[in-house]
């Protein structure tokens, strides 16, 4: 596979930039994923050629030929990471993370791998033409790398042609209320990811994958769905969009283990860190879910929590399946939940000291 450590990226400036006025009107009150920056980043791929054509341009929609494989076939892969405002300047949180699972989504997908370099390159170059759109306060930038096959073929095969792509989307809190616990629904009828299928890769066939499942936990009046394993639908693997922690009365922890169903959540990997750093026993450990019941009544767990970095840590409260549902603690946060939280966004938001070299700064 043909490998280029460094391109130029050729600047297209905005005809029409958003006014300043527009903008602070949008970034009052963003949501989640509908407001854009100005511009894009795209660096396209064919075979024989290698990586090309690096272009900072207008946000604007796409030609694509009807044909293109990526629309049939879903030979997709994203990233998710948000870009924070610090004192003057901005930060990312481990951006070498994403663009080393970028690539093993690649890998996987049978797509080019794009280096590391160039990963990082595109979304710094983004974040600093962008920096007005990144919002004050708890908001930040929510950066989308991705890719997809673009040759123009309907046979099934991998593709001679990608497009990546970078767009950026001014956000605010994930759920509505960003203090509140979220209630779960455990899906019995579907699984996310079997063994030697795609889990481990962020590729946008899972989560189509997964929305019927989601379709089902908002009929139930829950936020979000939680996958068991698809061979004995037993374990807890995670949730839709996010990994799952467990808080025990002897105050240790547990989160599933990663085994290539489960996503490799960096911000669990963080948590990891983080737990450790404290002193805290924290195991990569199968739980299943009618031990996740059964402790919950008893008490010896205390506290759940999804990590991600949408939502970044947020409690989960109430846990519904078809055969019931249950509490789990009052029922709203807890202390190693909140406790986890704060060190994890001090350490985002330049607040604490970063020992891990977490922090990447943009400007
Ligand atoms: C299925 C799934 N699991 C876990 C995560 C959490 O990963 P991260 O912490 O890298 O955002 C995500 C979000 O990207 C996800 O989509």
């Amino acid at each position: 596979m043909l490998d280029t450590p460094s391109l130029k990226f050729v600047r297209d400036p905005h005809p029409s930039p958003t006014p300043a006025d527009k903008r602070t009107a949008l970034l009052a009150n963003p949501g989640f994923g509908r407001v854009f920056s100005d511009y894009m980043v795209t660096i396209r791929y064919s075979e024989g050629k290698g990586w090309h054509d690096a272009r900072i341009e207008p946000r604007a929609p796409i030609a694509m030929d009807p044909a293109a494989a990526g629309l049939h076939y879903a030979q997709e892969i994203f990233e998710g990471l948000k870009a924070y405002k610090t004192g003057d300047g901005a930060t990312l949180f481990r951006p070498q993370e994403n663009a080393r699972r970028f690539q093993q989504s690649a890998e996987r997908l049978a797509m080019p791998i794009l280096p590391e370099k160039l990963f990082l390159e595109a979304v710094d170059q983004l974040v600093s033409i962008d920096r007005d759109w990144i919002p004050d306060g708890d908001g930040s930038l929510y950066i989308r790398p991705f890719m997809f096959a673009n040759e123009t073929f309907l046979g099934v095969k991998p593709s001679s042609e990608y497009l990546f792509i970078v767009v950026a989307s001014s956000v605010g809190a994930y759920f509505k209320s960003a203090t509140d616990a979220v209630s779960v629904w455990v899906s019995q009828e579907y699984t996310r990811a079997a063994p030697g299928g795609t889990g481990a890769a962020k590729c946008g066939g899972n989560y189509a994958a997964s929305l019927l499942a989601q379709a089902e936990a908002t009929r139930h009046r829950c936020d979000q769905v939680v996958f068991l394993d698809a061979v004995e639908r037993r374990w807890v693997e995670e949730l839709g969009g996010m990994n799952v922690f467990f808080v025990f009365n002897d105050g240790s922890m547990s989160t599933p283990p990663l085994g290539g169903t489960i996503l490799p959540g960096i911000t669990r990997s963080s948590l990891l860190t983080l737990a450790k750093d404290k002193g805290i026993a924290v195991r990569e450990e199968r739980y299943s879910f009618d031990q996740w019941r059964t402790d919950a009544a008893s008490g010896r767990l205390r506290e759940a929590f999804a990590c991600g970095t949408a939502a970044v840590v947020t409690p989960i409260g109430t846990v519904r399946a078809p055969t019931g549902e249950f509490k789990i603690g009052n029922g709203g946060s807890g202390t190693r939940t909140d406790e986890l939280k704060t060190a994890l966004v001090d350490i985002q938001r330049c607040r604490a000291p970063d020992p891990h070299k977490w922090i990447y700064r943009v400007f």
